[in-house]
Formats: structure tokens, C-alpha cells, sequence
């Protein structure tokens, strides 16, 4: 019997040829540009949480930063792996709510980054992650969420998650929204069924 894939991952490993090329085709630099505010200048430590195919790791890479990128879809991060090869980026096998093995090291992160990651956990979840996502972030630097709305495709696990709601979860752990913006999907076959999705900016208190 197959070992049940993580949850929230249900139908990716099935899906990854396909994603792969989808993924790899968007820009990372537009897809985050309500968000470049947020990216240090710097080089510093930037965690993507379900990095998929890397792209956004990469992206991040180049400027210099290091990165964590967790990926729990075997498919997806062998092929970021040979997609990306950058020793600035660290590929682990990980996984939402807990993300144990991460935060064993007790490391934080300048920018804690989850693209159509968040609406895969369900309520139970989100309420477990998120003090573990605070936890991982320095203080005054930012958590940036992208949330997926709209028809769930097939076989796959998804939530309707609203930016309320996850401002209201964050705000326990010193998390202030800076940045909540609803949008179209960038993907036209996505826009044409009504997909759109929410990016949120939520900071994280600095040290008085
Ligand atoms: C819509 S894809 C986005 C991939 C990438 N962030 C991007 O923007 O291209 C969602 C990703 O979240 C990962 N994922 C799903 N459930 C997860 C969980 N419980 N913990 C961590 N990652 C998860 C999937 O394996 C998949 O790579």
C-alpha cells in the first residue's frame, strides 16, 4: 500500500509534470511586486514554506539571499533540485502545521514566504502553524502569504481561507497586517474559472 501523502499535498506528485512547466513559467518578480517592500535589501535568510519547483528560491538566491525552501512533494523538489542547483538554497523535507525538523534548529528567518500554500491546511492547522510561523520570523520582518479563492481543482485538498481570519490568528503572536490585497489569478485558464487570491503582508512586531 502507498504510504497517505502529507496533508494538504493530495494530487501534486500525481500532477508534477505538469506543474513543473506552469510553475517555472511565472515571474517571480511580478507575482511578489506588491510585496518587493517587504524583501530586505541585504542579504539575509529568507524560508519559502512549499517552495514547489523552486522558482521563487531561486529568485531569491540571486539576490543574494540564502534560503530555506521546505517541500514535502518528492516530484516537486527533486525537480527544483535540478532545476535550481544554487548553494544558497537548502532543500528540506518538511512540512506544515509543525515543521519539526525546522524548528529544531531554532533558526528565524528575515521573510517567511508561503505562495498557495496556506488555504491546503484546514482550520485545525492554520491554528497549529500559525505560532510556528511567528516563531520563525524575526522581529520586524514579515510573513508573506499569497491565498488561493475559487473552484478547487480536481483532487486536490483545498480551503476557503479568508484574509480575516488569518489576521485575526496572526495577531496573538504580533503579527500586523501591512499589506492585504485581493486579486485576479495571473493564469488565464484560472481567471476565466474565477480563481483569485489574496496577498497578505503580516510583520512581526519589532523588540521595543
Ligand atoms: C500551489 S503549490 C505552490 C508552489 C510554489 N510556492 C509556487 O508558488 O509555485 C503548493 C505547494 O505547497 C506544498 N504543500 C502542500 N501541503 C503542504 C504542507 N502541509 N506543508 C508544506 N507544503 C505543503 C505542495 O507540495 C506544493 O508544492
Amino acid at each position: 500500500m502507498l504510504p497517505s501523502p502529507v496533508s494538504g499535498t493530495e494530487g501534486y506528485a500525481h500532477e508534477a509534470e505538469a506543474l513543473i512547466g506552469r510553475y517555472e513559467n511565472m515571474f517571480a518578480a511580478a507575482l511578489h511586486a506588491p510585496v518587493l517592500h517587504l524583501i530586505s535589501k541585504q542579504p539575509g535568510k529568507i524560508l519559502d514554506i512549499g517552495a514547489g519547483t523552486g522558482r521563487d528560491a531561486a529568485w531569491f538566491a540571486a539576490m543574494g539571499h540564502h534560503v530555506v525552501a521546505v517541500e514535502p512533494t518528492a516530484p516537486l523538489r527533486n525537480a527544483a533540485i535540478a532545476l535550481h542547483p544554487s548553494p544558497r538554497i537548502e532543500w528540506l523535507d518538511d512540512r506544515l502545521p509543525d515543521l519539526d525538523p525546522l524548528r529544531a534548529r531554532g533558526e528565524r528567518f528575515d521573510l517567511v514566504m508561503l505562495t498557495g500554500v496556506w488555504m491546503h491546511l484546514d482550520e485545525a492547522q492554520r491554528d497549529r502553524a500559525m505560532p510556528n510561523l511567528a516563531a520563525l520570523t524575526k522581529p520586524g520582518a514579515a510573513i508573506s502569504m499569497m491565498i488561493r479563492h475559487g473552484p478547487v481543482p480536481s483532487g486536490r485538498r483545498m480551503f476557503e481561507v479568508s484574509a480575516d481570519e488569518t489576521i485575526r490568528l496572526a495577531a496573538p503572536f504580533g503579527l500586523y497586517p501591512a499589506l492585504n490585497l485581493h486579486r485576479d489569478s495571473a493564469q488565464v485558464a484560472n481567471r476565466r474559472t474565477g480563481v483569485t487570491w489574496t496577498t497578505l503582508g503580516l510583520v512581526k512586531a519589532a523588540l521595543p
